[in-house]
């Protein structure tokens, strides 16, 4: 892969649900590394692309590349294991697993299968697979910002605590892409401050590239390099956040209605 094959590339893509055209010839392009922000109002297509990059809903039209790989008809699964993780607008953890277990879960099992039998003969390698996703869980805990929770369950977390573990999941491997969906929603101040500076880490010191929809206009100009507005399924507008703010069809589409 050369330095300017794109991370993640989505051509042409169309989605209709009857006669919604949810998507509408839809281009986008992220690069390593890049923190890019997805806005626009509500039924704009933003989660249907989202299900569309991740795998879960094949588009009607268009192509979609990894890292230069065609992953157009690639499963969900496919896309997790060569470096694409997401998180949902809506939560989604194992509620009553611990806040460790659900990041222990998420990482790749290297164990091999057997049960119980070949877990007490297991090979040395084995149990040092299990240790050091142990220790990668309890330093993803830690980076976002979550030790001490880790013998807490899930489905006792408070919202935004529970929010940064749906992150934390998603990046128990190290991602290569990562799709947020509205990832500060229900967050405090405080918490998505953190979300912001554990996002920018990813991208500064692991290259990740993050796609990112946010309602939260501010805390998006802040964190994106470069924001794409959706409105009615097409790509209204792309650029720094200071052209989006200044574009007079984002402010009537969008910005004049939630940021005055
Ligand atoms: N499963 C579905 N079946 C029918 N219509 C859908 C479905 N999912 C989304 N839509 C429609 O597609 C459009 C885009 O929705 P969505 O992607 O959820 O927008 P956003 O995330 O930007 O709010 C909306 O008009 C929505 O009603
Ligand atoms: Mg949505």
């Amino acid at each position: 892969m050369s330095e300017s094959t794109p991370a993640l590339e989505a051509a042409h893509i169309d989605v209709r649900f009857g006669g919604i055209r949810a998507l509408d010839d839809v281009s986008l392009t992220l690069r390593p590394g890049e923190i890019c922000g997805l806005i626009g109002p509500n039924g704009a297509g933003k989660t249907t692309l989202f299900d569309v990059l991740s795998g879960i809903r094949r588009p009607d039209e268009g192509r979609i590349h990894l890292a230069g790989t065609d992953i157009t008809r690639r499963s969900p699964v496919w896309r997790a294991r060569h470096g694409m993780r997401r998180t949902f607008q809506r939560q989604q953890l194992f509620g009553q697993l611990t806040a460790a277990d659900n990041l222990v879960v998420a990482q790749e099992w290297r164990g091999g299968g057997g049960g119980l039998a070949a877990d007490l003969m297991a090979a040395p390698t084995r149990r040092t697979y299990e240790r050091d996703r142990r220790a990668r869980a309890a330093e993803v805990l830690r980076v976002c910002g979550l030790d001490g929770l880790g013998d807490t369950y899930a489905g006792a977390l408070p919202v935004g605590r529970a929010r940064m573990l749906e992150l934390a999941r998603a990046v128990a491997d190290p991602p290569k892409v990562l799709l947020l969906d509205e990832p500060a929603s229900g967050m405090t101040a405080d918490e998505s401050r953190h979300l912001s500076s554990v996002v920018r880490h990813l991208s500064d010191e692991e290259g990740c590239a993050v796609l990112l929809v946010e309602h939260n206009v501010a805390f998006v100009m802040e964190l994106c390099a470069r924001v794409v507005v959706l409105d009615l399924g097409t790509v209204l507008a792309e650029g720094t956040p200071a052209e989006i703010h200044a574009d007079q069809r984002v402010r009537d589409a969008y910005l004049g209605t939630t940021a005055g």
